[in-house]
């Protein structure tokens, strides 16, 4: 069990927490399942699989992490980014039906100003992102799976960075952030902001559609597969 033994040897302060279970609550040694590639039902299941099926609940506790978890940073990242996302999209494709104009504007300004907090936050997510240390690959995942994987990622982060741009510089006008600060956008009004205008509703739409694949990637392999990936981001 390769993939297993360096996981669990792996310290934390290298960048991707695998918790503090010893062998006894992961019952690696005691499984003797574990001891190399069985099979279910007529396919191979990994020893990986194979000790989680057997010895964990369905969600296992935060303590075991036999996959591998990405480090903090890289969690907290990942969950402002998708929470704000999230609904900046719900908010951006409702508030231009809303026809209580004091309304739509506390929404429009709100949702630029969260944002704003992401366009700070990126840079910083995509250094952390070349610089820190990945969890183990996933096992069970073919080598085309895995490139698909990184691919829709790679995409995901281009993708976002097209949408705060674009979306930063269609405003025709100085926004306030919060309220707090005025923040000046550098075109007025015009044929180059309308045409930005479609390059962030283009952009929206891409990113929309990456982050359903994402999380319908992630159904699968948390409650099909079996295998619970969402304790790597938990
Ligand atoms: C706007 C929404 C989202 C975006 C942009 C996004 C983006 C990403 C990216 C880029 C990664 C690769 C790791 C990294 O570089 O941070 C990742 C990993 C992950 N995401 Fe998301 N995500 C979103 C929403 C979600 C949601 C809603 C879930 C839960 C259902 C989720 C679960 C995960 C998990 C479990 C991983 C780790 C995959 C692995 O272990 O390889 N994500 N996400
Ligand atoms: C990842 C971040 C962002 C997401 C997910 C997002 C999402 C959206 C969506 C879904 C729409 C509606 C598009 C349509 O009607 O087809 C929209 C519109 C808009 N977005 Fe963004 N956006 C983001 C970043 C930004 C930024 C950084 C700004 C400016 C600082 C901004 C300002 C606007 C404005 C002014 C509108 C037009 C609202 C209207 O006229 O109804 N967005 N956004």
């Amino acid at each position: 069990m390769p993939a297993l033994r360096m996981a669990t040897k792996v310290p934390p302060q290298l960048g991707c927490d695998v918790g503090q279970a010893s062998p006894q609550e992961l019952n690696v040694h005691s499984n003797p399942m574990n001891a190399g590639t069985t099979e279910q039902a007529g396919y191979p299941v990994s020893p990986l699989t194979q000790t989680h099926r057997e010895t964990a609940s369905p969600r296992p506790s935060r303590q075991t992490h036999p996959l591998g978890r990405y480090d903090r940073l890289a969690r907290v990242l990942h969950w402002v980014f998708a929470v704000s996302i999230i609904y900046a999209t719900v908010v951006g494709y409702t508030a231009g039906h809303i026809t209580h104009t004091t309304w739509r504007l506390f929404l429009q300004h709100l949702n630029m100003s969260v944002a704003t907090v992401l366009i700070v936050l990126f840079p910083l997510r995509l250094v952390w992102r070349l610089k820190r240390r990945e969890p183990p690959p996933l096992p069970d995942m073919s080598t085309p799976q895995r490139t698909l994987a990184h691919a829709v990622h790679g995409l995901l982060y281009f993708t976002i960075a097209w949408v705060l741009v674009s979306g930063y510089l269609m405003v025709p006008q100085s926004y306030r952030f919060f309220g707090l600060l005025t923040i000046p956008t550098p075109f007025t009004r015009g044929p180059l902001t309308d045409e930005l205008f479609l390059v962030h509703r283009v952009g929206c739409a891409v990113l929309g559609a990456l982050v359903v694949v994402h999380v319908l990637a992630v159904v699968k392999h948390q409650w099909i597969a079996r295998v619970p990936v969402l304790s790597r981001m938990l």
